[in-house]
């Protein structure tokens, strides 16, 4: 992960890379740090533990029309200003996103040679192998760097008395901005959100070199290679939180907004998706985390209108498991940022064994977006918190419209509306209901274990993960029947168990789970759009009542209520739910 950018011109050069890493941040935000080549040639840096904030004081005197930048989320050396990037060697500064997986044996020639290394990182070694490399000629010396790496990068690189910014490429994204008399290098767009007309995106194992004037492009050979440029649309994510206190909630604010977007953008694309799925007998659902949770979903709706069979995997797991492809296999690859790392080689696995890829997701330029054979938009807008909560209803929705288009060929006006109904629903389980309680019960627990049956399982599992990621109180989703198989034995009165239920004909079952949870003098909740199980369970345990959605669309009310609870349990807690410890929002490295 993290997030990277270069700037050469006639600005200030410091200032407009500390505006974009800014907007980098949601890519990792333990440490921070710049590079600036100043008019003589030389190269001031400046680094801190912490958040890109805290570089603003330590600019103000920086001048220079050169500079790169990085914010930080650590693979390799723990957070610390030692382990920040920029990393110099002699001339040469760096800065990396990805990780070099050969970085050992690559700094034990340097050892052995008694050189010291100021870091714990793997990308040091990088700044001493260009440095070693250099011999006046800073893209040359960068190629025969990147000829000896093992991993993925995305590198830039700067030298004394050199004017120019040298880059390259390999699994990790770059986009360059074409400026006037100045030009720009990002690890991914917003950075260069209004700053440019021009971008592109660099291949795998792409080199550049980037000066005032002009940009050069080369590919894994050094041939001059030109790539597609585009309209810079990048915009950046408005920083306003509405008057809303964290992201989070005005983010769950905006799930009914995401629904109805998305829903809306769907009939566009109906035609080329229904193309390339044509004809597949087996359908595999790829994500991670929530994006996972989403798949899970998805599969149920394809089995259940299509009847075809299907996978939902961690795309994690799949990559490395020589799954069994055939040209009549559809995967359906589900990402909020296009950019997650196991995701992406997931899909390109998938893609090259010939399936026909889908990308379902919120960013229409990402890497997923690139390598697939078709996009289905998740229209989220911009999520700015850490944790996913639009994106998530935005992806459900878009599974239910690929699950249904395929069963029925098309989508019909019907359908259409049934799902233009659910926003008015959220919005109105946002204003009404009322989790403090089960969110204060939650965050003096020990333990709060998330059950459901089917479709309410996915969303328990959801649920589980949003409250550990935001509050770091321990737990765990499981289907409401496996409870007694093991978990069960976890259960006191420190525990809390919220059960979910909104499929009618399971309650029953999972009814069953909860008695038991309350018979062993643990906590229990009820999340569900029954009246009747509602009454059921008032006064012996926290009952949530949720607007009925009907057994398909559930998951989209559903939940609303777990992302509550997670936001509430952790201002309870004093988190800082938008930016969760040791957490990033794009997870761009294996
Ligand atoms: O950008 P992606 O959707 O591919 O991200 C996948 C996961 O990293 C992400 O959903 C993560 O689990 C969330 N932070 C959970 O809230």
């Amino acid at each position: 992960m993290c997030g990277i950018m270069g700037y050469i011109g006639g600005k200030n050069a410091a200032e407009n890379v500390l505006e974009g890493l800014k907007r980098l941040e949601y890519r990792g935000y333990d440490s921070a740090g710049i590079a600036v080549l100043d008019n003589k040639g030389t190269i001031s840096v400046v680094k801190r533990q912490g958040r890109v904030i805290k570089l603003e004081p330590l600019i103000k005197n920086l001048q220079g029309g050169a500079a790169i930048g990085h914010t930080r989320w650590a693979t390799h050396g723990r957070p610390c200003d030692g382990n920040a990037h920029p990393h110099s060697a002699g001339r040469i500064t760096i800065v990396h996103n990805g990780i070099i997986e050969n970085y050992a044996e690559l700094k034990k020639q340097f050892t052995d040679e008694d050189e010291t290394f100021f870091s714990e990182t793997d990308s040091e070694v990088v700044a001493k192998l260009i440095n070693k490399n250099y011999n006046g000629n800073l893209l040359c010396a960068l190629y025969k760097t990147v000829c000896v790496l093992k991993g993925s990068y995305a590198l830039m690189a700067i030298c004394e008395g050199v004017d120019a910014i040298a880059v390259a490429k390999c699994k990790s994204s770059v986009i360059l901005g074409f400026g006037s008399g100045e030009n720009y290098c990002a690890s991914d767009e917003p950075a260069l959100a209004g700053k440019c007309s021009e971008i592109c995106s660099l291949e795998d194992y792409d080199l550049a070199l980037i000066t005032r004037k002009s940009i050069q492009i080369f590919d894994g050979n050094l041939n001059p290679v030109s790539r597609t440029k585009r309209p810079n649309t990048a915009v950046s994510a408005s920083l306003d939180l509405n008057g809303y206190p964290h992201y989070m909630l005005k983010e769950l604010h905006e799930v009914p907004a995401s629904i109805k977007n998305t829903v809306s953008a769907f009939p566009e694309v109906c035609g080329s998706y229904l193309k390339a799925v044509a004809g597949a007998d087996r359908i595999i659902l790829l994500g991670c985390g929530t994006a996972y949770h989403a798949a899970l979903i998805g599969k149920r709706y394809f089995e259940c209108f299509a009847r075809i069979p299907a996978e939902a995997e961690t795309s994690g797991e799949f990559r490395y498991k020589n799954p069994v492809i055939t040209k009549n296999t559809a995967v359906l690859a589900i990402s909020q940022s296009g950019e997650t790392a196991d995701t992406v080689e997931a899909a390109r696995l998938a893609s090259s064994l010939g399936a026909k890829v889908v990308a379902v997701t919120n960013a229409p330029y990402s890497r997923l977006t690139r390598i697939s054979d078709v996009s289905v938009p998740v229209e989220a807008g911009s999520e700015i918190c850490v944790a996913a909560t639009k994106s998530y209803t935005g992806q459900v929705a878009a599974l239910y419209l690929c699950a249904l288009a395929f069963a029925n060929g098309g989508i019909s006006e019907k359908e259409l509306s049934e799902l233009e109904k659910i926003p008015k629903l959220c919005k109105t389980a946002l204003n009404d209901i009322n989790v403090d309680s089960l969110a204060q019960m939650c965050a003096q627990s020990h333990g709060v274990y998330f059950i459901g049956k089917d479709l309410d399982y996915a969303v328990a599992l959801e649920g589980s993960l949003k409250l550990k990621e935001v509050s770091y109180v321990p737990s765990e989703g499981y289907p409401a029947g496996e409870l007694k198989h093991g978990t069960l034995a976890l259960i006191d009165g420190n525990t809390v168990s919220v059960a979910l239920m909104f499929d009618e004909k399971l309650s029953e079952k999972c009814s069953n789970a909860v008695e038991q949870v309350l018979s062993r003098g643990g906590k229990a909740a009820v999340i569900t759009d029954s009246e009747t199980i509602a009454n059921k369970f008032r006064n012996r345990c926290s009952v949530i009542i949720m607007p009925n959605a009907g057994k398909y669309l559930s998951p989209l009310v559903s939940a609303v209520a777990v992302q509550a609870i997670a936001y509430k349990c952790a201002v309870f807690l004093g988190r800082d739910p938008d930016k969760p410890r040791n957490l990033a929002k794009s997870v761009t490295v294996e």
